[in-house]
């Protein structure tokens, strides 16, 4: 397909993004206008310098930038402009339901109340479904580098909030702390009614995946990519409907793979595994939902129907109610069998 019709397809595509970190959506501009207000001066001197750290060898240099920029974050208002910005960008590229992660232990660590993080983000989200109309979940994650303890803490204080949370996640560094050792706050929190996700396969082994799916009780896995390490694994994924929520540009950066040709999507998708595609920490990795799509489609030379069957996946995937996911994917389907190339 000529590229600029195949942004112009893909713009037009009604998308779910079910793989976002919002404090992975700062972008540089606003972190520096929150940092100036809440007078905080930022290692770099200017929106530049800061990009030109965004280089990453491995998920730790990532993260290591990443928890530094979220110090920035310290009053309701700066949560909620976080997740504004992000729904207004998303919004401009047709995306129409979010499940989005936040990292309230990133937070909480630095004195700031649970409540002041989730007032924030919650207050933009519910003005996104009244003003945008865009659809959301939200998703709490449990950082993984620090103790199951810190976590049972963790959702301890969401309890408050529980009406506002629907599920909860695993993530930040992975090797080395794999989810056995989250075995029993996951059991905790699916009885507390959140539905589990878990970040594996990411960099940690395929075993990793494995253990999120018979200890955690994940209903999808973050990431996944190393799945193609074991037939077994797939075909599993494939009997339970376990969508793989993939993060092409995010792989790239971190260097889960080595260019965009080897990402495992079209193989996954040929061998009928439910898998989606998002952007992870879009700020940091070069895009957002259409720039995902784009550079997949383009380096792996994806159909028409690829795309549509990405879409329908991650609508699919999602924590909505069937006659929500109907909805959703008959707008798809509208939209590829009335577009004209
Ligand atoms: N936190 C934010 N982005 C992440 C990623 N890609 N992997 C693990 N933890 C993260
Ligand atoms: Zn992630």
């Amino acid at each position: 397909m000529e590229l600029l019709k195949l942004k112009e397809l893909i713009q037009g595509i009604p998308k779910a993004e079910l793989h976002l970190h919002i404090e992975g959506s700062f972008e540089p501009e606003l972190m520096f206008e929150i940092a100036k207000r809440n007078n905080i001066k930022l290692e770099y001197d200017s929106v530049d310098s800061l990009k030109k750290a965004y280089k990453f060898s491995n998920l730790q240099e990532f993260l290591d930038i990443y928890y530094i920029g979220a110090q920035v974050l310290l009053h309701e208002q700066d949560f909620y402009d976080l997740t504004w910005a992000y729904l207004t960008k998303v919004h401009s590229q047709n995306v129409v339901h979010v499940e989005l992660f936040f990292d309230p232990q990133t937070h909480t660590d630095r004195g700031v109340d649970f409540g002041v993080v989730i007032n924030g983000i919650y207050k933009a989200l519910e003005k996104g479904r009244q003003e945008l109309n865009i659809s959301y979940k939200l998703i709490m994650s449990y950082l993984r580098h620090l103790s199951e303890e810190e976590a049972f803490k963790t959702l301890e204080a969401s309890l408050l909030y529980s009406d506002w949370i629907d599920g909860v996640g695993l993530d930040s560094s992975e090797k080395g702390n794999p989810p056995s050792k989250f075995e029993r706050v996951f059991e905790a929190s699916a009885k507390h009614g959140y539905s589990l996700v878990a970040h594996a396969g990411e960099e940690g082994p395929v075993e990793y995946i494995w253990e999120a799916l018979n200890l955690l009780n994940v209903v999808r896995i973050d990431h996944g990519n190393r799945c193609l390490d074991d037939e077994a694994l797939i075909q599993e994924l494939i009997e339970k409907n376990i969508a793989l929520t993939l993060c092409p540009l995010s792989n790239v950066a971190l260097k889960v793979i080595h260019k965009m040709e080897d990402h495992p999507v079209l193989t996954l998708l040929e061998k009928g595994v439910l898998a989606t595609i998002h952007s992870d920490d879009p700020a940091y990795f070069g895009g957002y939902m259409n720039e995902n799509y784009y550079e997949t489609a383009r380096a792996l030379h994806l159909t028409e129907n690829h795309l549509r069957q990405l879409a329908i996946n991650a609508f699919e995937a999602s924590w909505l109610s069937q006659a929500e996911k109907d909805k959703n994917i008959s707008s798809v389907n509208n939209y590829f069998d009335s577009y004209i190339g």
